[in-house]
């Protein structure tokens, strides 16, 4: 093979690879970038793009502004409760599991006002305390709070005590057993654990928690129903999730409850008349 020869075949060879290489790089970055490598970058968003984009900071806005509400609602009812029950010593908080400001009031409210014999809570916490002051402020009456927790009734029992108030309150842990309603079973409080609970006038439906099974607050009217006092109310927390909407359906079209108030609230309370 001649010299001439030899160079021609290694520069076809060469520009071979070179081919290769760029159809290779063009294949790798459209794999690596998909379509948009080839879209202009500064390409005006499509109309139902724009329309979607309007409706996301549209809806982003409302909420923000239901939040902004809520917030202030919760903050004007805790300064209301504040004055209205002066407290001794700390509050417990109003946070996490514990009923809300607005929850708390529509509580308070009740008990100030029907002046109860006996309040029955189902879920024991800082609505103990304050219906403790209630109670006191009224110059009598008793609230029995059920807690299924041993470590949380006495957590409730030790606040109880700080504030003064056990001529008032008494946490009782009542564990949660097999209770039959209608020949549905749920998991709810041991009420042999209990004594002297009839003529009930208000019941804080508080507990147990949701996590403990299906509509777990459900059997607190069936069962105690006929352990309350004629016009007695039930306060349900919470009333606003899916459980509890179901609960409140029940309560009225199975069990004849009356609904009487809404509060509003993230989650909001709804009380029922027993009659
Ligand atoms: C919704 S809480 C009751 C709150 C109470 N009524 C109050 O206003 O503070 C229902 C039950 O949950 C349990 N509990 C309360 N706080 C809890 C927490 N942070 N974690 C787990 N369980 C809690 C207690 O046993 C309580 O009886």
């Amino acid at each position: 093979m001649s010299t001439h020869l030899a160079i021609t075949l290694l520069v076809v060879a060469f520009l071979l690879l070179l081919v290769v290489q760029v159809v290779i790089l063009f294949y790798v970055r459209g794999a690596l970038t998909g379509d948009e490598a080839s879209e202009p970058v500064d390409e005006e968003p499509q109309p139902h793009r724009r329309t979607e984009t309007a409706g996301l900071v549209g809806r982003l806005r409302r909420n923000g502004a239901e939040q902004h509400s809520r917030t202030v609602r919760e903050i004007e009812a805790l300064i209301d409760l504040r004055a209205l029950v002066p407290a001794r010593t700390t509050m417990p908080s109003t946070q996490g599991w514990a009923a809300s400001p607005l929850t708390v009031s529509a509580l308070v409210r009740e008990v100030l006002e029907t002046r109860p014999q006996l309040v029955v809570e189902a879920g024991s916490g800082g609505s103990s305390v304050w219906v403790g002051y209630c109670l006191e402020r009224n110059g009598g009456g008793r609230c029995v709070s059920l807690d299924h927790d041993a470590d949380y009734a006495a957590k409730t029992r030790a606040d109880i005590e700080r504030h003064g108030l056990t001529d008032y309150v008494e946490v009782v842990h009542c564990p949660l057993v097999s209770v039959d309603v209608a020949g549905e079973t749920f998991q709810w409080y041991d009420l042999s654990k209990v004594e002297g609970l009839d003529g009930i006038d208000i019941v804080f439906v508080d507990g147990p928690p949701g996590t403990t099974g299906p509509l777990a607050r459900y059997p607190a009217f069936p069962v105690l129903r006929d352990r309350c006092a004629p016009g007695a109310r039930f306060i349900l927390d919470d009333a606003a999730r899916p459980d509890e909407k179901a609960i409140v359906h029940r309560w009225t079209h199975e069990h004849g409850a009356t609904v009487v108030d809404r509060t509003p609230g993230p989650l909001g309370c709804a009380t029922v008349r027993a009659d």
